[in-house]
């Protein structure tokens, strides 16, 4: 029989989007939906057991459809007690999230590979949310070790001194100042305020001025997604949605600027908690140095915003945006994987075995 291969993958388990990159060159991705066909009818027409990502969002009024992770983390992972059956079937749900994500790195064949795992969670997610990541993983994994997602894409890029990552997800923004060594929690910090939250204040912004028209937060998620931005624009942002029933051409462009500009006062907070609570002899370069990524870095005209605020309050600063924000946290976490001498490995692989 053959030995089975050594594996190595980075994993970015998220809020809205699902992300594995692992060292034989496979980059995947799925929107963190898993969708249930609700009855018979729904089954015969779907044939089969669960979708997964666009296929259960398209599917939705004929399945139960479930985002396992929220806020960032495993739903429920905070108060298991109280909630053990909802639990337990988070659990599951994510996990055939997770094993389709296996599934695409290894084409089909899991049971080729050793797999070990280097997975993001947010910044100050706290113990039983990471635990609660290691345990629904774990029959999949040889061994799996979670590390905040806003060091992974600084590891991933090389940006390792004097700079600050701000991962702007669906569920949390994280902050991670690096400064030379591995980040501690004085140097992070999560927001609640990030693309759901804009989604949110979208949709109650358009019923306060559309009482009549008929949308889901899924279509003004993909027009945020077309569109978003700060700051002014002489473009009128106009969607086509149903009143009554007929299609009528809505402006939306004070709606969602608004929407967008929501998130920008907790993150300038934490911008400025960040620099000013810094070494002051470095606190120059790190101003210079600030680095958006996740989906909502897209946000056109938020690095601006951002730079306007750090000028106010702190007098300086310079902000950009990741290359690659759907793949930078998975790609980061995948070098990091690699980078884990053989002895780490081997002691988790220990651990696993004396439990
Ligand atoms: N072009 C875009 N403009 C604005 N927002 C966008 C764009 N593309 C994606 N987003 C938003 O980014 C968010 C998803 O980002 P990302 O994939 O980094 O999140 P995640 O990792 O799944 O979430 P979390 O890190 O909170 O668990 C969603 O709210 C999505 O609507
Ligand atoms: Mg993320």
């Amino acid at each position: 029989m053959r030995e089975p291969k050594i594996m190595n993958v980075g994993i970015d388990f998220g809020s809205s989007i699902s992300v594995i990159a692992a060292d034989n060159g496979v980059r995947a991705c799925v929107p963190s939906y898993v969708g249930f066909p609700k009855d018979m009818i729904a089954r015969r027409l779907l044939g089969k057991e669960y979708l997964l990502g666009d296929d259960a969002i398209k599917n939705r009024l004929s399945c139960n459809v479930f985002r396992p992770l929220e806020r960032g983390v495993l739903k429920y992972s905070d108060h298991i007690e109280e909630n053990l059956s909802d639990y337990q079937h988070i659990t599951w749900v994510a996990q055939i999230l997770f094993k389709h994500l296996i599934n695409l790195a290894t084409q089909g064949k899991p049971q080729d590979f050793v797999i070990r795992a280097v997975i993001g969670a947010p910044a100050l997610a706290n113990e039983q949310n990471k635990q609660a990541l290691l345990d629904l993983t774990e029959s999949m994994l040889e061994s799996a070790h979670v590390i905040s997602e806003p060091f992974s894409v600084a590891y991933g890029l090389g940006l390792l001194n004097n700079c600050l990552i701000i991962d702007i997800g669906g569920g949390t923004v994280d902050l991670c100042r690096m400064q030379g060594v591995y980040p501690t929690k004085e140097d992070q910090l999560t927001t609640y305020k990030a693309g759901d939250y804009i989604d949110n204040i979208f949709f109650d912004l358009l019923d306060a001025k559309y009482p009549d028209a008929n949308y889901t937060i899924n279509m003004l998620r993909t027009f945020k997604e077309e569109h978003g931005i700060i700051g002014n624009t002489d473009e009128k942002l106009i969607l086509t949605l149903p009143v009554c029933g007929k299609p009528t051409d809505l402006d939306l462009t004070d709606e969602l600027r608004q929407a967008c500009s929501s998130i920008v006062p907790e993150i300038a907070d934490a911008i400025k908690y960040l620099v000013s609570t810094y070494d002051p002899e470095f606190q120059e370069e790190i101003k210079g140095n600030i680095v958006l990524a996740g989906g909502g870095s897209q946000i056109i005209g938020l690095g601006e915003e951002l730079e306007k605020h750090m000028t106010e309050s702190l007098g300086y600063g310079s902000v950009r945006k990741v290359p690659d924000p759907l793949y930078a946290g998975a790609n980061g976490a995948l070098m990091y994987c690699k980078d884990l001498p053989e002895e780490f490995w081997a002691e988790q692989k220990q651990a696993k075995m004396k439990k």
